[in-house]
């Protein structure tokens, strides 16, 4: 009997290395619309995608019964239905760790940014206006207060600590024995946190308990003048809550990476919020990164798809 090729489809943008695996045929193509996706997944025994492609029941149906694993080129899993994939008898696989650095740098980029007023002197000296008046605020001696120390939000910690910040974290799924190797106090819970820091950046993944977890009365409890970013999931702090604050000039500033449905619509009301710096879902996208994610995600795709998950993990 001849030796079956197992093909794996990526459908979105990454760097997938070398496609050439015996046994195996890769096909790349990054953005492929959804209906082409839709047309060719029946002749795959894999999905490779990034944070674009929602694998959602409609998807899901379209594959049939070839489609044995899907694989998230990035580290979040909420774009696709975990629950009727797993009814399907889906395996769904992650690139948990390829792209934490720079999706913790991005964080930190977002920071400082609004510390120091980057959107807005970049738009009036643009127009024509040069405005020296703004002082911007040192980080230095300053609290962030991080939701989330995981992977992203210990490298967050850790930068942070290199710019001289106090670092607070709340985490309850986190031992204590972590909060002391990091050097990171323990806020013993979400008001706590909000009621102490200067800044606040969220990195945990997008769950029913994290969906507006952020919330009009969240950022009301932090002191006036603070800077909060998003760098982790559209959503986690509520959009029109994040806009009032910053119109109301209750906040310094902030920063978002992500918005709740992706692209935003030009009539988005983050596009006109003051003080509000704005990046499109950039936190893994490096070239570092997306060659480290590349090769995780394939080669734990085509480990598992030879039968033995933990060869690619
Ligand atoms: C992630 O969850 O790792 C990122 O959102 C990946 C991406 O940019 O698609």
């Amino acid at each position: 009997q001849a030796p079956t090729t197992l093909r794996v489809l990526i459908c979105d943008e990454m760097n997938p290395g070398n496609l050439d695996h015996d046994g195996f045929q890769i096909d790349y193509q990054g953005n492929m619309d959804r209906a082409e996706t839709l047309r060719r997944l029946p002749q795959y025994d894999a999905l490779i995608t990034r944070s674009r492609t929602r694998v959602d029941r409609e998807l899901i149906d379209a594959a049939g019964p070839r489609l044995k694993v899907i694989g998230r080129g990035g580290v979040g899993v909420d774009n696709i239905d975990l629950e009727y994939a797993s009814l399907r008898g889906l395996l769904v696989l992650n690139a948990p760790e390829s792209n934490n650095v720079s999706a913790a740098e991005l964080a930190v980029m977002h920071l400082m940014a609004a510390a120091r007023g980057l959107t807005r002197s970049d738009r009036k000296t643009r127009a024509g206006e040069w405005d020296r008046k703004f002082l911007g605020l040192e980080l230095k001696d300053r609290t962030l207060g991080i939701v989330g120390l995981g992977r992203i939000g210990s490298m967050v910690a850790d930068r942070a600590q290199g710019l001289r910040m106090n670092v607070v974290a709340y985490d309850p799924y986190v031992p204590e024995s972590k909060f002391e190797r990091l050097g990171v106090t323990r806020a013993t819970s979400l008001d706590d946190l909000l009621g102490q820091v200067d800044f606040l950046t969220v990195h945990t993944p997008l769950t029913e308990e994290t969906t507006g977890m952020i919330g009009a009365r969240e950022l009301a409890r932090m002191k006036p003048d603070s800077i909060v970013v998003n760098a982790a999931r559209g959503g986690i702090i509520e959009e029109q809550a994040l806009v009032d604050a910053l119109h109301s000039g209750h906040l310094f500033g902030a920063g978002v990476d992500v918005f709740v449905d992706e692209p935003p619509t030009p009539d988005h009301i983050f596009l006109g919020a003051p003080n509000l710096g704005i990046t499109a879902h950039l936190g893994a996208n490096t070239r570092e990164a997306q060659e480290r994610v590349g090769a995780e995600i394939v080669s734990r795709v085509l480990a598992a798809l030879q039968g033995d998950v933990s060869k690619g993990a």
